[in-house]
């Protein structure tokens, strides 16, 4: 699956797209316009699956004209002539919520996060209450934060990336979710100053990355991937309230010994307990085979090797102060085969 959804990436930048993010005209009700796009998807799924996943243009027949001007006036789409048009997003429909992305074919840093497998996983396995103050940092589409505010007292998003806030203003609006998630520009725990939170959720940038090549933002992690998170663990025991939890799903750097990223989370919370759920392993070389190019490649894949780093790991971790100290490490493959159902239509 990874592998698949990279030679699509690829192939789209070779045709790069460069739309404006979606807005809602003024006065729009979203509810009766995602009633008309459930029932037209529901009689239509494969040209749905073409035109807002596999961002193929389509020619619209006149009957179904109004839904889709009407989705070109929120940006979702765009008319390119006689009956043909042309999305401008991909549209996800998960759980009953909608949410937007950029294409993949945006080849600028700045793209914002498709949803995939690791947004269906955290949506459904993150342990939100109805009492938690929320902060997710490197919020992205809002994805993870729009579940989240279904159950959570207050929730707070925070990206680096303006465009990915435009994205998850519009996701908001889309799943009105208006008053329940607040949004702000910045770099981790910045715009939130000393508040802490009863929770913390995270999908950080992860791909490895050797100095000086241009990287997608949502990606770009640093040489061994774990720069932002390294900055992230370094703050987070001051913005977490006593009982406060964390949810992070990502990939880590690692060998047979198992995920870099654990002993930093545990020196980061030594008191908390960890679920690590273990959801993929991948060979090292296959994540950064993309950068054999570039000339800086040969010195940081022997880096990579002297730090004994030969594999990547997919995990969801959990951190919480429910029970004693400890590690439980599973494999849940029933829950894993029923989030990539979902998520392998997507690519
Ligand atoms: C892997 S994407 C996850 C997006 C979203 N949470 C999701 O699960 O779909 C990582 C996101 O982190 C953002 N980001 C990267 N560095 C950041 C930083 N230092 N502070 C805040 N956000 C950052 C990127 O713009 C991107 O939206």
């Amino acid at each position: 699956m990874w592998r698949r959804l990279r030679e699509r990436l690829a192939k789209l930048r070779e045709r790069p797209t460069h739309h404006v993010p979606p807005e809602l005209p003024e006065g729009a009700t979203p509810g009766a316009l995602l009633e008309a796009l459930e029932t037209w998807r529901n009689a239509n799924a494969e040209r749905y699956a073409r035109f807002f996943l596999f961002e193929r243009p389509m020619r619209v027949p006149r009957a179904d004209r109004p839904l889709f001007d009407q989705l070109a006036e929120a940006g979702l789409c765009a008319h390119a002539g006689a009956s043909l048009f042309r999305p401008h997003v991909r549209l996800f429909a998960l759980d009953g919520k909608w949410i937007a992305t950029d294409c993949l074919s945006h080849a600028d840093p700045d793209q914002v996060f498709s949803l995939m497998f690791e947004q269906v996983y955290l949506v459904r396995t993150m342990d939100i209450r109805e009492t938690d103050d929320v902060l997710e940092l490197c919020v992205g589409s809002g994805v993870n934060s729009l579940f989240a505010a279904d159950t959570a007292a207050s929730v707070t998003g925070v990206d680096l990336n303006p465009r990915a806030l435009r994205f998850a203003a519009f996701n908001r609006a889309l799943n009105g979710a208006d008053e329940r998630l607040a949004l702000h520009e910045g770099s981790l725990f910045t715009p939130v100053g000393d508040r802490r939170f009863d929770v913390v959720v995270i999908n950080p940038p992860f791909e490895l990355v050797p100095e000086g090549a241009t990287w997608f933002l949502h990606s770009h992690g640093g040489e061994d991937g774990l720069d932002v998170v390294r900055t992230f663990l370094g703050a987070l025991p001051a913005h977490l309230t006593p009982e406060g939890r964390m949810e992070m799903i990502t990939w880590s750097p690692g060998s047979a010994e198992g995920p870099h990223l654990l002993p930093l989370i545990r020196e980061a919370l030594p008191e908390h307990h960890l679920r690590v759920d273990l959801l993929a392993e991948g060979d090292l070389d296959e994540h950064v085979d993309r950068f054999k190019d570039h000339s800086a490649y040969d010195a940081f894949r022997a880096r990579l090797a002297a730090k004994g780093i030969d594999r990547v790991h997919f995990v969801y971790v959990r951190a919480s102060r429910d029970q004693a100290r400890g590690v439980e490490v599973r494999t849940p493959i029933q829950a894993i085969t029923r989030c990539h159902v979902v998520a392998d239509a997507w690519i």
